[in-house]
């Protein structure tokens, strides 16, 4: 590479990195110069029919087990260079845990008790995934399969914080936490506790921030904000605040701040979002790109055999040879299946331990939640079992609507699972009305509640990995011509975007391994 001239430039630098290394040397130089786009695996290729030629290769067929979001996205993606590609799902439908309830729909758990969705015409309830970040595969999917998003309010101000102190607006708790924090931290830095740390520039310049931030008084002092919202906002007068602040003991006695945190994370902050109609539409289009015809639903794989030249897979209903298999069931399941991929692998299938995870959608005959209490979309963070209330972030002022009830996890999801669906509805909504009053139990047209654990062939509703180890990267691989994928084989676990990822993974290496294949 010539460099013209002493001022290397970056676009210089990239001209140059891309005409010596190509496409993929430059895209990794604009990551290292922070330029590149930050979304995830922009270096997946998509197998074509193209990559065949002149390679005396052709695609081969491929046995895909479980028909979720990880399942069929390797047979989309495998598809689009012409594997012959059969999906064995056990349940009566694909998706996996990407699943919405609507009117008529009936959902049975292990142990049998079925409940029917008695939902209105156009109402509906995301029992597993809700909501996707921007930057996650998840939306590219979207895109190219022409699935329309909306925003998913994922954060509201205006949606409460319920807590042993009581309940407040989040923007209310928000105004306090951070008011409280702003003033400790400037008090100490004023007073000197902060000089071996910082310049005397810097500690004005911190106290700045810290004034701006916590809306601090001349002294430092957090004495409330307009921040923390109004009974009566200003209008032709200048309101009634909400009264306060406690004092600082009360606010932090009470943990609000525990549940402000939510958007803080990289794969919650807001804005995010959500197909319309539904998040079954991504596996709407999936299953019809891939053909609804490849998919065998009620089919409960009990033998897996990998052999020199293909793998054989039994199911209860018939077997089926093919070139290549991907296992995309949870590991859990998967690890119960008769094999012959060895100790190793069914010790590594074992190791991820499934978790807990429980939701329940409530149907009332009015919004409330928009006409009384002003919270259009938005979760509500409580210290209750229910842990989560959702509002709809769609279908403002229509005459109907549904809430998430509870969205629980770990030990208080399996405290609601054990009930009957009837209890639970009676538990979410005991708990809800401590923070919505009495409106909480009127009006309740019906609800559906499900408790992942209990759902046959999925027995949770993800996994948690003790260590990301041996384990962990032994399943990234394939064993013989088994590859397997899932959110449970990436560090995005409980997205789908971590399904599309490792899908992805898995198709680059079968797709490579045949373009090698002699
Ligand atoms: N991805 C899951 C959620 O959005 C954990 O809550």
């Amino acid at each position: 590479m010539r460099v013209e001239g002493a001022a290397l430039t970056r676009r210089g630098l990239l001209v140059g990195i891309g005409a010596v290394g190509g496409a993929g040397a430059m895209y990794a130089a604009m990551g290292a110069l922070g330029l590149a786009p930050s979304g995830q695996d922009k270096a997946f290729a998509a197998p074509r029919s193209g990559d065949f030629s002149l390679t005396g290769r052709a695609a081969g067929t491929v046995v895909i087990l479980g028909a979720g979001v990880a399942g069929l996205t390797v047979a989309y993606e495998l598809g689009k260079a012409g594997y012959d590609c059969t999906l064995l799902e056990a349940r009566d439908r694909t998706g996996g845990r990407n699943l919405t309830l609507r009117g008529g729909d009936r959902l049975t758990e292990a142990g049998g008790v079925t409940q029917e969705a008695r939902f209105g015409e156009g109402v509906y309830f995301n029992a597993g995934p809700g909501r996707i970040a921007q930057w996650m595969v998840t939306l590219d999917y979207c895109r190219e399969l022409g699935v329309p998003i909306e925003t998913f309010i994922n954060s509201n101000a205006q949606a409460y914080v319920h807590t042993r102190g009581g309940t407040v607006r989040a923007r209310t708790a928000k105004a306090d936490m951070y008011g409280y924090v702003a003033e400790l931290l400037a008090k100490a830095t004023n007073a000197g506790a902060l000089d071996r740390e910082l310049t005397r520039d810097d500690r004005e310049r911190l106290l700045d921030f810290l004034r701006r931030f916590g809306d601090l008084g001349p002294k430092f002092d957090y004495a409330g904000s307009p921040r923390r919202g109004y009974l009566k906002y200003p209008a032709l007068d200048d309101g009634t605040p909400v009264p306060g602040p406690g004092a600082l003991h009360d606010v932090l006695a009470a943990g609000t701040g525990r549940s402000i945190l939510n958007d803080f994370g990289y794969d919650q902050a807001t804005p995010m979002f959500q197909p319309i109609g539904g998040m079954d539409a991504i596996v709407r289009r999936l299953t019809e790109a891939v053909g609804a015809d490849r998919v065998k639903t009620g089919a409960k794989v009990t033998k897996i055999t990998d052999q020199a030249d293909g793998v054989e897979v039994v199911w209860d209903g018939g077997r089926i040879k093919a070139d290549y298999c991907v296992a995309t069931l949870p590991p859990h399941v998967l690890a119960r299946i008769p094999h012959n991929l060895g100790a190793q692998v069914t010790a590594a299938l074992r190791t991820p331990v499934p978790v807990a995870a429980g939701k329940i959608g409530m149907e009332y005959d009015r919004r409330w939640w928009e006409m009384e209490d002003r919270i259009y979309g938005g979760i509500t963070e409580t210290d209750l079992d229910i842990t989560h209330i959702w509002y709809p972030s769609h279908g403002y002022h229509s005459e109907r609507g549904l809430i998430v009830g509870y969205y629980n996890t770990g030990p208080e999801a399996e405290l609601y699972g054990a009930l009957t669906p009837e209890d639970r509805r009676r538990r979410a909504v005991t708990q809800g009305r401590k923070i919505h009053g009495d409106k909480y139990g009127k009006g309740l047209l019906s609800s559906v509640s499900i408790a992942w654990e209990r759902q046959e062939h999925i027995q949770g509703g993800w996994v948690r990995w003790p260590a990301f180890d041996s384990s962990f990267t032994l399943l990234q691989r394939p064993s013989g011509r088994v590859y397997f994928a899932g959110d449970w084989l990436t560090h995005l676990i409980a997205w789908q975007a971590g399904a599309m990822e490792s899908a992805r993974a898995a198709v680059t290496q079968l797709h490579q391994r045949v373009l090698r294949s002699q």
